[in-house]
């Protein structure tokens, strides 16, 4: 079965991405994943801190974000942009499958340089992960949107290969700056990013991690936004979050996604889940008579789906469930 996609203009051999996580942080584990089956890989995110502070940018005044306190502590500070650059390089010798390094970004600056630099080590794509929270009342949505722009319209400006951009399900209207996205330029949409969550020991009173992989329920608004969106943006999307299994897989490609990006499932089960949604994917178009992924893809799209208010149903006015 021909299960190849195209995503931002790289053919991939089937549409299983390995989202950027641990499993993608040394060579070694980027060619376990494509030996399991990926059809190409995201690297663990380099922060913007650690490039800015690498290239001598940035005073370290501690003013940094926690995610970028947590990753210089585990993978050190020094070097970090010829560490991740050795990342990039080894990985590419290790397996021929598109490797798209990601980077942790909320601000324009110097380390853009760094974005040609991994474009010349033999990038295939670039994926911004591009998260503000927006939790400083005196900084309006607007303004966190257009941060995010003129960072992608920088990098755009800078490098030729194809880039994407990984964003949060917190705006006001999604479908909106999916379309400026597209505006400047961008090639690709990976929709949403879960970020670390917190929670609460009521026993002990303080603050704790909350659950740091997703379930499978979590890829519901994945679809909405996935099929929402598919029809008003020429970007190529990659839906990500809760996508735990093939019949995850197909519902994703159906709204109108790519490609998928798979993370928590192959922490709680193994790489060997990869080859099973090859399998769930393969066996499905075989009993629906596709023989290959365009064939089917954005078949229940907003645009396509033959009811296109049902994506916009948001109240219980007519609630069926006996009390
Ligand atoms: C342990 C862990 C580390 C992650 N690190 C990154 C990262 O460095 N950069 C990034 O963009 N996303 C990161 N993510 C988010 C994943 O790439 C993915 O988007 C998210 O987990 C949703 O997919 P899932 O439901 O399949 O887990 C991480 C997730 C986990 C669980």
């Amino acid at each position: 079965m021909n299960l190849s996609t195209v995503y931002m203009s790289m053919k991939l051999r089937n549409p299983i991405i390995v989202a950027s996580c641990g499993l993608t942080g040394t060579p070694e584990k980027v060619k376990a994943c494509a030996d399991a089956g990926a059809g190409a890989i995201v690297l663990k995110s380099i922060f913007e801190e650690q490039i800015e502070a690498d290239l001598g940018n940035m005073a370290g005044d501690g003013a940094w974000y926690p995610e970028a306190v947590d990753y210089i502590n585990s993978y050190g500070m020094q070097n970090a942009v010829s560490n991740y650059l050795e990342l990039l390089e080894k990985s590419r010798n290790l397996t021929d499958i598109p490797i798209m390094p990601s980077i942790h970004c909320f601000g324009k600056g110097n380390w853009t340089d760094f974005a040609k630099q991994l474009e010349s080590a033999g990038a295939s794509a670039i994926e911004l992960n591009a998260y503000i929270l927006a939790s400083d009342p005196r900084r309006t949505g607007r303004e966190n949107e257009n941060t995010i722009l003129d960072i992608v319209s920088d990098i755009k400006s800078q490098i030729s290969i194809p880039v994407a951009v990984k964003i949060g399900s917190h705006f006001s209207s999604i479908s909106s700056f999916a379309s400026e996205l597209d505006g400047c330029g961008v090639d690709g949409i990976v929709l949403f990013n879960r970020f670390f969550r917190i929670d609460f020991d009521i026993e002990n009173l303080a603050v704790v991690n909350g659950s740091m992989f997703s379930t499978p329920d979590e890829t519901e608004q994945v679809l909405r936004w996935v099929s929402l969106i598919s029809p008003v943006t020429s970007c190529d999307i990659a839906a990500t979050t809760g996508i735990h299994d093939g019949e995850a897989v197909i519902k994703q490609l159906l709204a109108g996604a790519n490609a998928v990006q798979v993370c928590s499932t192959l922490y709680n089960n193994g790489l060997g889940v990869i080859a099973d949604m090859h399998g769930f994917v393969a066996d499905w178009m075989n009993r629906h008579n596709y023989n290959s992924i365009e064939d089917f893809r954005e078949r229940l799209s907003s645009r396509n789906s033959g009811n296109p208010a049902e994506f916009q149903r948001v109240q219980f006015m007519k609630a069926s469930v006996k009390a």
